[in-house]
């Protein structure tokens, strides 16, 4: 499933334009990056010094019976070893503090994008995989960041420094454990590619486990409501059981690279045991030469091993950083466009479509050259039946999408010319599922207006009514809502949006079916309410009830995304007999 649509032009492929991109985030931690790396190089220095140190005790230690030069290299090696762990242990620190800083800023690079995408993008992309995006995606980042970078770092440097030494110490003997460590690359390589590919495989079917995980907590009740434990349960089993096939592949592609290493390994010790033992009993060579070079080739093998590790966990940051950047890439359709500017506050709230065509998903098309005006301060209905387009309607004078053809004018103004913040400042949606954050009741209240005072929040309270029911809740204005308003029923949530939306005191409301979550009592109380609140703005109430029809100056009739009728209530009575049928469903509905 490609969830994507724009084609990313970064891909594993080029690493070295992924990683300048990569540095691109974060371009003040430079010199944090290369004060670790000169760090690791003193660390990894210092250590390719012990095996001289003990070839010269063996030397002219041991071999010619010299006890100070003895006591010389061994304190030599301890005061080595000492330098090594220190600068080890600040570069351990620095990598991580580095990295972790760096994902940091990724993070929030990568939310705040995900918090300006369009509509669009969130209904053609599953949660989970969005999720994955942020945790599964972002860890093999922080994989990398904490672990694979000191590594690579530490045992690349050891690498290079140890063949040098090799080399150094007595080339021929080299030369005969570089041809086995040929070999070793060779076999690396053809484990890695496997790797890779059963890793991949991983990743995406993690990406699947998550999203079929999240849409059966999202959706439980209906799965329960439908008795549909066991065939949920069973396609989760499905992608569960990918999962592990995907992990398995990745099992066997270890289980045998590992003991053929093993055995190269054995291959080179004995060749270097062969020759240098020759030459040590020829007296080519000392025997604290032979001891350097064995203590050497045993740090050359586990470097080359880790290193191939480093290379997966690099490949899969690498792979994360490709999708991370092709989601910074996808196009911002609601930002401001350049020369957006702000509508005056004074601005009188018409609002109109002209012409406007929509569509959520190409050829389906879900509003169709609709054109309607609503004069400042005019409270109009609209109505049809479920599906007919109108909550698209909202979102379109919302702004949450652009119209495919036609314009939205806000005061004769297109709204794409106009900035989000003036935006949000005239215009006011309140949608039939209230959200509410995780925080408290003040906090839901002020989020549209965070500077309202007290006084204004308990005056908009009393105005709808419901003023004595904050005061009876345990911590009155300070109760916890808890996560999306689990605490409240449908009713009181739809209630604390509607309060919301008028502090925010906008001079365009929109009303989706606001109120249709609220008991027939607190309803009549609510609407009551409204004509106070809505009295100076320009609204638009999506209605579901005979009653806001009637309240309303005009009704507006959708039916598959055009305009059928307009009118009063009673106009509309008497000349349609399409509203008269969908008031007669209201009718029956509330009996
Ligand atoms: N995010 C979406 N993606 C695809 N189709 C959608 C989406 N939202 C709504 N639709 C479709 O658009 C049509 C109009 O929906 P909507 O405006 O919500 O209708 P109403 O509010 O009148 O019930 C419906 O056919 C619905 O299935
Ligand atoms: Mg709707």
């Amino acid at each position: 499933m490609k969830f994507i649509s724009s084609a990313g032009d970064y891909n594993v492929e080029q690493p070295g334009r992924l990683l300048m991109r990569a540095a691109r985030i974060a371009p003040d931690l430079k010199w944090q990056m290369l004060g670790t790396i000169v760090v690791t190089f003193l660390a990894t220095i210092v250590r390719l010094l012990g095996p001289l140190v003990v070839k010269g005790g063996i030397d002219n230690g041991i071999a010619l019976g010299d006890k100070s030069a003895i006591l010389t290299s061994a304190a030599v090696f301890m005061a080595l070893l000492v330098v090594q762990y220190g600068a080890g242990a600040i570069s351990q620190w620095s990598v991580a503090l580095v990295g972790e800083r760096y994902l940091v800023r990724l993070r929030s690079a990568v939310f705040a994008q995900m918090l300006k995408l369009d509509m669009g993008f969130f209904s053609r992309s599953k949660s989970g995989v969005l999720v994955s995006r942020m945790t599964s995606d972002v860890e093999s980042l922080q994989e990398f960041a904490s672990d694979g970078a000191v590594m690579a770092l530490t045992n690349l440097l050891s690498v290079v420094g140890v063949a040098f030494a090799l080399a150094l110490v007595d080339w021929q003997m080299a030369s005969a454990v570089f041809a086995v460590v040929a070999v070793l690359v060779a076999v690396s390589v053809v484990f890695q590619r496997q790797a890779r590919r059963a890793y991949d495989q991983v990743r995406e079917r993690i990406g699947r486990v998550l999203a079929s995980l999240q849409e059966g907590i999202t959706g439980v009740r209906v799965v329960q409501a439908f008795t549909q434990e066991s065939a949920q349960a069973s396609t989760f089993g499905r992608v569960n059981e990918k999962y592990f096939d995907a992990n398995m592949a990745a099992a066997r592609a270890i289980s045998w690279y590992f003991p053929v290493v093993a055995f190269l390994r054995t291959v080179a010790l004995v060749a270097a045991l062969a020759i240098g033992a020759r030459r040590v009993l020829d007296g080519t060579m000392t025997l604290g030469t032979l001891v350097a070079f064995l203590l050497y080739l045993d740090w050359f093998f586990q470097p080359i091993i880790n290193l191939s590790n480093v290379y997966n966990l690099l490949q899969s940051a690498l792979a994360a950083l490709s999708k991370l950047f092709q989601l910074m890439d996808e196009p911002v359709v609601i930002a401001d466009r350049p020369g957006a500017f702000d509508i005056p506050e004074n601005a009188a709230g018409v609002v109109e479509l002209v012409d406007v065509s929509f569509s959520y998903v190409p050829d389906v098309s879900v509003l169709t050259d609709i054109s309607l005006k609503v004069d400042a301060g005019e409270r109009v209905a609209i109505v049809g039946e479920t599906g007919s387009g109108k909550s698209t309607i909202a979102k379109l004078i919302m702004r949450f999408y652009d119209p495919d053809s036609g314009l939205v004018l806000l005061d004769d103004v297109d709204l794409v010319n106009v900035t989000a913040r003036s935006r949000a400042d005239m215009l006011a949606l309140v949608p039939q599922d209230g959200f509410l954050f995780a925080g408290t009741l003040r906090s839901n209240l002020r989020y549209a207006d965070p500077t309202a005072t007290d006084e204004a929040i308990w005056n908009v309270l009393r105005a709808m009514g419901i003023d004595d029911w904050v005061r009876s809740l345990p911590d009155g204005f300070e109760t916890e809502v808890r996560e999306r308003g689990g605490r409240f029923s449908a009713g009181e949530r739809q209630l604390v949006a509607l309060a919301r939306a008028f502090l925010a005191d906008p001079t365009v409301i929109v009303l989706d079916e606001a109120t249709s979550n609220l008991d027939p009592e607190t309803e009549i109380q609510v609407e009551g309410a409204l004509r106070v609140l809505l009295a100076g703005r320009t609204s638009i109430v999506i209605a579901h009830r005979i009653r806001s029809a009637e309240r309303a100056d005009r009704v507006v009739m959708i039916d598959a995304g055009q305009v059928i009728a307009q009118g009063t209530h009673t106009e509309l009575i008497e000349s349609s007999h399409r509203y008269r049928e969908l008031v007669e469903v209201w009718q029956r509905g509330t009996q």
